[in-house]
């Protein structure tokens, strides 16, 4: 059981929560008092686990599904998730597909398939929590490349990602002063399917801070941004300093 109760009595939606970083920023809100409503596209087991965690923990939650890269299920995901859960407080954008995609290789389908998961779907999510009762914050979950290194092996995830932070600034100015819009930009925290944490070890001497993070982190800045009453359109960058890299290498 946790003591503290910052989010006591709000209800939090987060995309792709069933693991990895989106069940520690599930798990944090709910640490803070938060309902949660648990999205999950194919993980339907361990998004019902990590529900029944949170439950025991106190707040209420629950799982819903949907495919995020179907306009139609993106269309109608918020009127769910308030069918079930009620008003929605908070909406972490964090689902996201991490295909390969060279410069050589990349076809228009592939970009549009990355920008409608990773760009479309938290803009079009965002939009209609904003034309609801209750929304005050919302939370896009970026890249640290996108401010300091190009991906040439994924290169529409990194260009929806882009985009993705152009709407988290836009959205910041139309959005207020009702709803607050931020965005948090992960650097190494895990390694993406195929590879170990041997590969993340690999890159950290490449970091100002000479180490590798942990979803923990990550979801620690996100629990401060909406927390704040006082902040909207920042980026906080949870990378070990890897958005300087550019910079400190001059
Ligand atoms: N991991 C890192 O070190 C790192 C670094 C930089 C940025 N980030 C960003 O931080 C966020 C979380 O990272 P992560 O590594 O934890 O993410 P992840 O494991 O790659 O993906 C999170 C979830 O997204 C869901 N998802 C993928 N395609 C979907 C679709 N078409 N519709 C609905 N849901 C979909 C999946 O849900 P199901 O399992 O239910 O299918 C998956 O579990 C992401 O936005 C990522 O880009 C992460």
């Amino acid at each position: 059981m946790c003591d503290n109760k910052l989010f006591e009595g709000k209800t939090a939606l987060i995309t792709g929560a069933s693991k990895r970083i989106g069940r520690a920023i599930a798990l944090g809100l709910a640490c803070e008092g938060a309902n949660v409503v648990v999205h999950y596209r194919a993980s339907k087991a361990e998004a019902e686990q990590l529900a029944a965690e949170i439950r025991a923990l106190g707040p209420n939650a629950w799982t819903i599904q949907a495919d995020l890269s179907v306009l139609d299920e993106i269309d109608q995901l918020i009127d769910r998730a308030c069918d079930i859960a009620g008003p929605l407080h908070i909406l972490v954008n964090n689902a996201s597909a991490f295909p390969r995609n060279t410069l050589d290789n990349l076809t228009f389908d592939a970009l549009i398939d990355s920008i409608k998961t990773d760009a479309w779907a938290p803009f079009a999510l965002s939009r209609s929590f904003a034309a609801k009762p209750g929304a005050q914050h919302i939370v896009n979950l970026l890249d640290t490349r996108i401010y300091s290194s190009y991906d040439f092996s994924h290169v529409a995830y990194l260009s929806a990602k882009h985009l993705l932070g152009l709407f988290t600034k836009m959205l910041a100015i139309k959005l207020a002063p009702e709803i607050a819009v931020n965005a948090v930009a992960p650097g190494l925290i895990l390694p993406p399917e195929g590879k170990g944490m041997d590969y993340l070890e690999s890159l950290k001497d490449e970091l100002p801070l000479k180490r590798i993070g942990n979803p923990q982190q990550v979801a620690d800045a996100v629990l401060y941004l909406v927390s704040s009453e006082f902040i909207t359109g920042q980026v906080i960058f949870v990378d070990g300093g890897r958005h300087l890299n550019e910079v400190s290498r001059g």
